[in-house]
């Protein structure tokens, strides 16, 4: 089955990244040529709702969607939401730039049928003409992509149990893509010329994508987060999840805290980041990263931009996609400006309602 990946959006939407911990919904306008942050709400899910990016509970997640979207006052219709990189396959293929619409669509159904390893019932795919390609003038190169139609069901029926249509099911790569040319905007280069390493630390995942020229080139996720560190204070304390992740958030924790959790803690992140940077420089030809970009509710943990920074030596600094964005009345700024490093997905979802510019 054919679909919109590459769809551009024609109606105004919001953007909804759905992660192991938590549900965030953005909505973004444009007033006089400037980003506009209209409504921003997240909330925390129900443990084993989402396992390795699948949504286990689809009535569980669109519960939380729907409280969200009631308590920001959110009246848009439609949304963009993703699906991980690593459960869709890309591939470019070449293809007679002779051929007419109707010849380029059988011909991809017949290279889909040979490159996707599932059925092709199985799966929704799409395509993007990409331009001549450099290998044969007589050809084009044409980028397919196809995901399995449960995991893009999964998130339909989420939007649904909201009230909500999901126009775009966007991949996750694509929408960090997006988000980075707003955060990059702040790096010495603009992000121009340069390799750039963003390391997004979430609950249960690192993710390390790497950037060159504000173009994507390379992402990989490691099983490590602040789930961690949430799960050691629960133990050692014994406190419930809720108040340990309240406790990790706002302190209020025993003296030894510090140097018994936090520390240690903070050095199994610069391994962790030490070694994903590693495993990229051996399945690249890039010799050096100029940039760090944290990224992920981690990212806030106080002074981890200078450890990361001093142990890595390479110029590090927090990512955050609304520094130049104005921020409605509505929204907590003080709020938004904390949780902004784990927003970079949910910006990049809510900036597709800009398509068409
Ligand atoms: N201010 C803070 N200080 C310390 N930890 C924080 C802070 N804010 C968030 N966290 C931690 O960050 C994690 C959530 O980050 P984020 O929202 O980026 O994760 P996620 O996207 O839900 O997870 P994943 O990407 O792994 O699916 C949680 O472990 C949370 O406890
Ligand atoms: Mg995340």
């Amino acid at each position: 089955m054919l679909l919109d990946f590459f769809k551009i959006s024609s109606t105004p939407l919001i953007g909804i990244d759905i992660s192991s911990s938590s549900v965030k919904v953005l909505q973004l306008s444009q007033v006089n040529g400037k980003y506009c942050v209209d409504a921003y709400g997240a909330d925390l899910l129900p443990p084993q709702s989402v396992v390795e990016k699948n949504i286990k509970a689809t009535d569980k997640v669109g519960a939380v969607l729907r409280q969200i979207i009631k308590k920001i006052g959110i009246s848009r219709k439609f949304a963009a939401m993703a699906v991980a990189g690593s459960s869709v396959i890309t591939r470019t293929i070449q293809i007679n730039k002779e051929f007419s619409d109707a010849e380029i669509i059988e011909q991809i159904e017949i290279e889909a049928d040979r490159y996707i390893p599932y059925p092709l019932e199985e799966v929704y795919y799409d395509f993007e003409i990409i331009g001549p390609s450099v290998k044969n003038a007589d050809l084009m190169d044409v980028l397919l992509a196809a995901a399995r139609i449960e995991t893009v069901d999964m998130r339909i029926a989420v939007a649904e149990e909201a009230g909500l249509k999901a126009t775009i099911i966007d991949v996750e790569t694509l929408a960090m893509e997006k988000s980075f040319s707003l955060v990059a905007e702040h790096l010495p280069t603009k992000g121009v010329g340069s390799v750039v390493a963003v390391i997004d630390i979430g609950a249960t995942a690192t993710t390390l994508y790497v950037f060159k020229d504000l173009r994507i080139i390379y992402s990989r996720d490691q099983a490590f987060g602040g789930k961690h560190l949430t799960d050691e204070i629960q133990r050692r304390y014994g406190l419930s999840v809720e108040e340990a992740a309240a406790a990790q958030k706002y302190g209020g924790l025993p003296e030894d805290y510090i140097t018994e959790v936090l520390e240690p803690f903070k050095e199994t992140i610069i391994q962790q980041v030490s070694r994903a940077i590693q495993v990229f420089f051996s399945s690249s030809e890039e010799t050096e990263i100029h940039f760090i970009v944290l990224a992920g509710g981690i990212a806030a943990l106080p002074g981890l931009e200078a450890l990361v920074q001093g142990k890595m030596a390479i110029k590090t600094l927090i990512g955050n996609p609304f520094a130049d964005m104005q921020v409605s009345e509505k929204v907590n700024k003080n709020l938004l400006m904390e949780e902004a490093p784990a927003l970079m997905m949910t910006c990049g979802l809510a900036l597709r309602t800009f398509d068409n510019e």
